[in-house]
């Protein structure tokens, strides 16, 4: 380990180490909480952002956790500091947590900015902690460790594997049409979410997790350990360990995050069929380190790299096979030579380094490069008059007749009205129809509910259809499937295309094209966008407000604009 700092170097000294009126006063209050002078005079203190909650059943040993990575920071001669953040429980918070990623990125920047800390380790995973904690980390630019939640143990019912959100869809849709009764659907709630950790599918968690992990800010295949095994644990205390090392080393964000480390993320979403929440939170996590990410990024990428790991649902397996098959690092071997190996990660090593030993255990759940599962890629990018900037669509994920499709639109200007239709069984709709919802953006939404997979008509259900082409301007779960067009951006709220079309419009996607076109002319569609007026929403105080006046849209990555960028804050005045 190189040394670049002393004692007197580290941030927390301006705190701890003066002999003034106000050190005194920090001293005391240290030793007020049970502290000896030589637990923290002279040490890396280190914080520990605990996104745990009585309500977040995805973090629920991150109280354990924490306290594992406390005996790694003491171990290794820092001073931990536990600061609880917002826990952002992805199945509880409504409208939709994506509303608070912000919040909670803002959060986590100014606890750092506020106390005399030196480096962090930020436990988090359920889905929107993962980029909001990053987000935040790094914009303050302290040595920092992502400490992943890990996936939850597979589901079971009747024998059967279940997984996340995918195979509730899917049975949720066998139910709807009576196919399976209340008896198989109570054992299945109990049997689907077995232990702590979060989605066991290829949803945002595990997407966002094995990321993070990519660019190079966890331990290497911390990401893919299952909550309850003993591994996580250990890992724990080691990340408590490396991040003391860290501290002295004074290795940032900064000093990991590059335009390739970010390119090995693309690369690595897209041989996962990954989320595609992963576009926006990539987007903001990129230009936080000042890296300017696009959709066009997402897009070059998609169409070299094949799907190779077979996760649901856009494959078979769960998160607890893709660890015993090899877990990250040894899908990042197969992708060896489409990585940018030099790359530096928090464990002091580069990318390469990382990955010796890493090899591929069960070659059907991390497929080689020329055994991918599907013709597919795992994201496309569409652009046409419907999306001028881009929205968004999972191939890998849809009926591929849906690939190439032309329906009349069946157009919905909020949830409530869709979801009373779908019940309609005297709704006049058909396979071919497309289904399209706006008012569910990044404003209309607000925060971009997870609405993007509109459910199929009872009436189709019935008929035994379970794919159909939809449109919005919303996100869809990561677990989630199906011909689900997302994030189409401009919002139809501020006025973009979406909110211009009509009942029985003629709506087409095409992937190999990657254009997404609604058959009314230039003209038609300006008069119409002339004549609309935006839906009334208003929030006259809060949040919301904050919220509605600040967030950028999907294809900007959804960070406010007062956050963006690179600009270093002064550290606080300590008086
Ligand atoms: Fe927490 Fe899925 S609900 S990760």
């Amino acid at each position: 380990m190189a040394r670049l700092k002393t004692p007197a170097d580290l941030r927390s000294h301006r705190w701890f180490g003066a002999e003034d009126l106000r050190a005194f006063g920090h001293r005391s209050r240290a030793l007020q909480m049970g502290y000896e002078r030589a637990d923290f005079l002279g040490k890396p203190v280190i914080a520990i952002i605990n996104t745990w909650s009585d309500i977040n059943p995805c973090h629920g040993h991150f109280r354990t956790r924490a306290e594992e990575v406390k005996r790694g920071v003491w171990q290794a001669g820092g001073f931990p500091l536990e600061l609880p953040a917002l826990s952002l429980a992805e199945t509880y918070v409504k409208p939709t947590t994506m509303l608070y990623r912000n919040f909670l990125a803002m959060e986590v920047e100014e606890l750092l900015r506020s106390h005399p800390i030196d480096g962090a380790v930020l436990l988090g995973g359920c889905d929107k902690t993962t980029p909001a904690t990053v987000m935040g980390a790094v914009s303050m630019d302290l040595p920092t460790i992502f400490l992943p939640a890990g996936p939850m143990l597979r589901g079971n019912w009747n024998g059967e594997p279940l997984g996340s959100g995918s195979d509730v869809w899917k049975y949720w849709a066998d139910k709807q049409a009576g196919r399976i009764g209340a008896r198989e659907w109570q054992e299945m709630e109990a049997g689907i979410a077995r232990s702590h950790g979060t989605c066991m599918t290829m949803g945002t968690a595990a997407t966002m997790t094995a990321l993070v992990d990519t660019l190079g800010l966890c331990l290497p295949g911390a990401s893919s350990i299952p909550a309850p095994d003993s591994g996580h644990a250990r890992m724990a205390s080691a990340c408590g360990r490396r991040i003391v090392e860290m501290v002295w080393e004074d290795l940032k964000p900064s000093d990991i995050l590059t335009r390739e480390s970010f390119e090995n993320a693309l690369t690595v979403h897209m041989a996962m069929a990954g989320s595609t929440n992963a576009m926006i939170h990539l987007i903001a996590m990129a230009r936080r380190a000042g890296i300017a990410l696009s959709l066009d990024d997402f897009d070059a990428v998609a169409r070299r790299i094949p799907v190779l790991a077979n996760i649901r649902p856009s494959g078979a397996y769960l998160m607890e096979d893709f660890y015993y098959a090899g877990g990250l690092r040894a899908l990042q071997a197969v992708l060896g030579p489409h990585l940018h190996l030099a790359c530096r990660t928090v464990a002091g090593m580069s990318l390469a380094q990382s990955l010796e030993g890493a090899k591929v255990h069960h070659p059907d759940v991390i497929r080689p490069l020329d055994r991918p599962i599907g013709a597919t890629s795992g994201t496309a990018i569409l652009r046409g008059n419907l999306a001028p900037e881009g929205c968004v669509m999972k191939p890998a994920a849809a009926d591929p007749r849906f690939l190439k499709h032309s329906g009349p639109a069946l157009v919905f200007d909020s949830y409530d009205e869709m979801a009373a239709a779908m019940e309609d069984e005297a709704l006049e709709v058909t396979q071919d129809s497309v289904l399209i919802l706006r008012n569910a953006g990044p404003v209309g939404g607000p925060g971009m509910p997870e609405w993007g997979m509109l459910p199929i008509p009872r009436k189709l259900l019935k008929q035994g259809v379970r794919d159909m082409l939809r449109i919005s301007d919303a996100r869809m779960s990561g677990t989630s499937y199906g011909a689900c067009v997302l994030h189409v951006s401009p919002e139809s709220h501020i006025g973009g295309p979406l909110a211009a079309v009509r009942r029985g419009d003629v709506v087409s996607v095409d992937v190999a094209a990657r254009s997404i076109e609604v058959a009314l002319s230039e003209r038609e569609m300006a008069q119409r966008l002339h004549d609309w007026t935006p839906p009334n929403r208003d929030y006259p105080r809060g949040y919301n407000r904050l919220f509605a006046q600040h967030i950028r849209q999907a294809h900007d990555g959804c960070d406010f604009d007062f956050l963006e960028g690179t600009a270093r804050l002064p550290e606080p005045e300590i008086h």
